[in-house]
């Protein structure tokens, strides 16, 4: 409950950083999903705002609040994208797609102009590794981008369903979830794993983030690197 109290004061308050007009990029999970209501409430009094989603379930949510969507055909550069995270480290950075949409959400993310991560307080590490780095893979390479992230040190687990099969994103692909404690150098870490053939994304979110609303119950902290 605390938790959820804290996502919903970071959700409004990344509110503020909307104006009339904005392309608007709209993150997914639960703290997106806050912010995503709060955003269909302002619309239905009279805010403007044209919205690309980073997941479907994302669209769908946005659709059935009057939001309208748009594309980057469209609208090529986003104002602002706001989305949640599972770990913020110093730096702002990040891991993220714990609710697998990590793809879609890096591709939001990157046209943005500020890039706002919204969280409860939880989600703040000194280090980057306690939570598992999802790697999104093409499913016919993935028993070959196991290997070469388990020869990286990595416990390697395909991501599944609750009914036990594999989970697929909305792209088509399997998630690995890659777990090796602390990351030392996640720089280096994210530039091997993005040359391994048949790796189409990881979960790492470096430099990329502009600000981070981080809330526990009752305050919230603004961080800028
Ligand atoms: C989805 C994500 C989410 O932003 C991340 O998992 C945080 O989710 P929540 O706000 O539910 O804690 O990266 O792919």
């Amino acid at each position: 409950m605390a938790h959820e109290i804290a996502k919903l004061l970071a959700a409004r308050r990344a509110l503020s950083f909307i104006e009339d007009g904005m392309a608007v990029g709209l993150g997914t999970g639960s703290t997106a999903t806050l912010f995503i209501r709060e955003l269909g409430e302002r619309v239905r009094t009279g805010l403007h705002v044209r919205c690309i989603a980073s997941s479907k379930a994302s669209e769908e949510l946005a659709t059935s609040l009057g939001i309208t969507l748009t594309n980057f055909e469209e609208c090529p550069y986003l104002d602002v994208a706001v989305d949640g995270a599972d770990e913020v480290a110093p730096g702002l950075a990040l891991i993220k797609g714990g609710g697998g949409a990590l793809l879609r959400e890096k591709i939001v993310a990157s046209a943005a102009k500020k890039f706002i991560v919204v969280a409860d307080k939880s989600k703040v590490v000194d280090h980057l590794g306690g939570f598992p780095v999802p790697v999104e893979v093409i499913q016919m390479a993935c028993p070959l981008v196991m290997r070469s992230l388990s020869d990286l040190g990595f416990e390697v687990l395909p991501r599944r369903t609750s009914a036990g099969g594999y989970y697929i994103t909305d792209e088509g692909n399997f998630i690995l979830d890659c777990k090796n404690g602390p990351i030392a150098d996640p720089r280096m870490l994210a530039d091997k794993i993005r040359a391994m053939v048949g790796v189409v994304e990881h979960g790492l979110f470096l430099g990329m983030a502009t600000v981070a609303l981080i809330a526990d119950e009752d305050q919230l902290v603004e961080r800028t690197s």
